[in-house]
């Protein structure tokens, strides 16, 4: 079947195939591997649904919650004009959530994630810390796909 992509994002076509975002989880920079095997066991299950790709500003990011107690899960997804990127909310820095305000997870110019607590700031194609404490490390990712406009958790 063909592809209709157009400024990178798939349009929709009467094929409504499946299009795959990218999300490099082989990288070296996730920091301490340990950690993100317990951040990506606690994600909720592939096919899980996040929200429309239209709910997200272009550059914008949304944050998500699962679950409660031991058990919560936060997670954010990021979107520019050529791509959607998805990471746990958790800072490598103090493992705190990176937002301040409901779903402010950008630098005021939209070009790099921030955390509020210490600063840190993150590329935001592949959560790579640039600044901060945590400089060096990285955000863990988490892949997701995007089907007819839709954001789901995809398997790992
Ligand atoms: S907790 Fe994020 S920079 Fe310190």
């Amino acid at each position: 079947m063909e592809k209709s992509v157009q400024n990178g994002w798939p349009q929709k076509s009467a094929h409504r195939e499946e299009v795959a975002v990218h999300v490099n989880t082989t990288s070296k920079n996730f920091g301490d591997e340990r950690r993100r095997e317990r951040w990506l066991s606690k994600a909720p299950q592939a096919g899980t649904q996040l929200c429309a790709l239209d709910d997200i500003d272009i550059p914008g990011a949304k944050g998500f919650t699962f679950g409660d107690g031991r058990d919560r899960f936060d997670m954010f997804v990021v979107r520019t004009d050529k791509d959607c990127r998805a990471y746990v909310n958790a800072c490598p820095h103090a493992f705190t959530t990176l937002e301040t305000f409901t779903d402010r997870f950008l630098t005021r110019n939209k070009d790099q994630i921030l955390c509020t607590t210490h600063g840190a700031l993150f590329n935001l194609e592949d959560g790579f810390c640039t600044s901060g404490p945590c400089a060096g490390k990285s955000l863990v990712p988490i892949p997701i796909d995007i089907r007819d406009g839709e954001i789901t958790i995809a398997p790992t």
